[in-house]
């Protein structure tokens, strides 16, 4: 009994049709001598009644039909009684009168419901994602997924992009993250390595002259899992040549509007906001802005000196020592910074509350939360509570500058390190982002995130490290200084941010082997170990290497968020778990000592 038809497609029109239908039995409910199945495949649910007077035999099927059992059906469609039209459904207002019925496949007992949405534990979902994967909701995400990835392919391709392939076996290069290692069997003791992501390839390629590049890439990464992040993910990686930063944008922006249009029908804005690093981390504290809600961080520092609050005062001068400091080695930081953050209509919050935002500050490194409420009225608003008798003095002057008025909560953090007061303000913007529901899943809010420093320097190991990848193009007025100043130089950086995810991360490349060859000298490799790294770009890069640039979007980013999704395990098929696991296949797993001698490898246990 082979479907001529799906569960999906019969409507009043096709009444009196004889169909088959192939599926499975989504819910059974027996009404005295009636039996109505809820018959499921990929396109939808049909009905499927077993009457009263169906021969014994196919009764007795019917009576053996449990919850994803796969099924043959075969039927005359007929229109449902008034009463029982289901308005909800597509095919809700006919029904499938069964006139044989064959089982395909039985099923086990069920670890867990299949329904809209499983809420099994994730492990368990993992464990049987054959199953997990015919709920509704991860049918649709999967059926979202394709119709982003065919959206890219169409509008890549409409634009002259040629998809190339680059390889997974690769030379293990330092990218970032650490490598996944494939052994060498006929090389001992040579290792290939899985592409964090296929950088260096489609730089190459440029030389090659496809000016145009791009691949839906699979990208590996030995990376604690996140919510936004798996060991194995999938980017929809793109270069250009002869292009500047403002064209990869552009194009990017002409990319995001087709698949929204074409997947969503969502008119995206054809033109993203743009905030530099620097404004981002002032205003949001953050280089991955969620811009659904506004709600700056403001500048506190010049009420400080003229109130009579210590905490905030040794701050400052602790800032002011260790920037001193910094400078007489040769590197420029900004110093202390007090921010400010206005929560509109919140005065009434209560000090458990507030400790709660006084805890997320702290884990981002803040020494404490300050608070004021404005009260009194309108006319005569008035600090209150907290912070404010050191404030009293300068209160219209403050209201005035932060613009907060009466029912208001300011919020603020000092700190001896600028960036510590933004992030940590920031993470506690964010926090009341979501608490007050202004992060509504269903709005897009992009933004380019520009002029990224292009070192960070490592306390740690007491070292600058390429912000990005060391690829990256230093902007042309920084050329002078980058090894007096590393710290002060910005790069042709950009990061796409989309509901406060970074959703891509590209930047205009070194195509210039003597400045790449500085900047691998900035970040510590010595002439001869970038040459065992990276000589072969270097060497390619010596015939004619076209200016170029691109940028990297992650796939499963976006579809996550596209879904209004928080974790990118809700958009892959059969993701790994948060220690790397895949728990259907349990892999990692042990090998053969066979294999493990033909790859010349010994295990060798440590101890914890
Ligand atoms: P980057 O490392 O920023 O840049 O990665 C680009 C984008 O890939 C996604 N992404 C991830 N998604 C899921 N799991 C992960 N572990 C993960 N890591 C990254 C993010 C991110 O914005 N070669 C450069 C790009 C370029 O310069 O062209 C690169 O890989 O969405
Ligand atoms: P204290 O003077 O230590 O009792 O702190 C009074 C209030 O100021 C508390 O709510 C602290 O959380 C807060 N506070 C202390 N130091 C800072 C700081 N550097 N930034 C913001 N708030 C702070």
């Amino acid at each position: 009994m082979k479907r001529n038809t799906s569960c999906g497609a019969l409507t009043k029109a096709d009444a009196g049709k004889i169909v088959i239908l192939n599926g499975w039995v989504h819910r059974k409910r027996d009404h005295g001598g009636i039996s109505f199945i809820n018959l499921r495949d990929r396109y939808g649910i049909t009905q499927v009644v077993i009457d009263e007077d169906s021969p014994d035999e196919m009764k007795a099927l019917a009576a053996e039909l449990r919850n994803e059992f796969c099924i043959a059906v075969e039927g005359l469609v007929r229109t449902r009684p008034g009463s029982m039209i289901n308005p909800e459904m597509p095919t809700g207002e006919i029904e499938v009168a069964a006139k044989r019925l064959s089982i395909l496949n039985r099923c086990e007992v069920l670890p867990f419901q299949i329904d809209k949405e499983s809420d099994a534990k994730e492990d368990l979902r993992l464990t049987y994602r054959y199953l997990d994967l015919r709920s509704e909701g991860m049918q649709q995400r999967i059926k979202l997924r394709n119709d982003v990835t065919f959206a890219v392919r169409e509008w890549m391709t409409g634009e002259g992009f040629y998809e190339i392939e680059t390889p997974t076996f690769i030379k293990s290069t330092p990218e970032g993250a650490r490598d996944y290692l494939v052994p060498s069997r006929l090389y001992p003791g040579k290792f290939y390595a899985l592409p964090q992501s296929p950088q260096l390839y489609k730089q190459i390629l440029m030389v090659s002259g496809f000016d145009k590049y791009f691949q839906i890439a699979r990208c590996y990464r030995d990376e604690d899992a996140r919510g936004d992040r798996q060991p194995e993910f999938t980017q929809i990686d793109i270069e250009m040549s002869f292009v500047d930063r403002d064209d990869i944008l552009s194009m990017t922006e002409g990319l995001f509007h087709h698949i929204f249009k074409k997947t969503m029908n969502l008119d995206i804005p054809k033109q993203f906001k743009r905030l530099s690093y620097d404004e981002a981390l002032e205003l949001y504290g953050s280089d991955k802005p969620d811009l659904r809600f506004d709600m700056p961080l403001q500048n506190f520092d010049e009420f400080v000196a003229a109130s009579g609050f210590q905490a905030f005062k040794d701050a400052i001068s602790k800032g002011e020592s260790e920037r001193e400091a910094a400078k007489a080695k040769g590197i420029t930081i900004a110093g202390a910074g007090v921010k400010a953050l206005v929560v509109p209509g919140q005065a009434a919050y209560s000090r458990k509350q507030i400790e709660e935002l006084e805890a997320q500050a702290k884990i981002y490194k803040a020494k404490g939360l300050a608070w004021m409420k404005v009260m009194g009225t309108e006319n005569e608003p008035v600090l209150e509570g907290g912070v404010s008798k050191f404030f009293a003095d300068q209160t219209a002057a403050i209201l005035e500058k932060l613009g907060a008025k009466c029912g208001d909560l300011i919020l603020i953090v000092a700190d001896s390190s600028r960036k510590t007061a933004n992030t940590a303000l920031g993470a506690v913007r964010l926090k009341l982002g979501k608490d007050m529901d202004l992060c509504d899943p269903s709005r897009f809010e992009f933004a380019w995130i520009v002029d990224f420093p292009l070192f960070e320097f490592n306390e740690d190991e007491n070292r600058w490290e390429a912000a990005h990848h060391m690829f990256s193009w230093p902007q042309n007025q920084y050329h002078d200084t980058l090894e007096s100043d590393p710290g002060s130089v910005k790069g042709d950086l950009y990061d796409l941010v989309l509901n406060g995810y970074e959703l891509a991360s590209g930047s205009i490349r070194i195509h210039d082997p003597e400045l790449q060859k500085r900047i691998f000298n900035i970040v510590g490799f010595n002439p001869e170990e970038a040459e065992k790294k990276f000589g072969f770009l270097t060497q390619a890069f010596k015939y004619g290497a076209p200016p170029h640039g691109g940028i990297a979007p992650g796939l499963d980013r976006l579809v996550m968020l596209m879904a209004g999704k928080t974790s990118i395990k809700e958009v892959i098929a059969f993701p790994k778990n948060s220690f790397a696991v895949s728990p259907m296949d349990d892999c990692p797993s042990e090998v053969d000592q066979k294999q493990l001698d033909e790859l010349h490898i010994a295990i060798v246990k440590t101890e914890e």
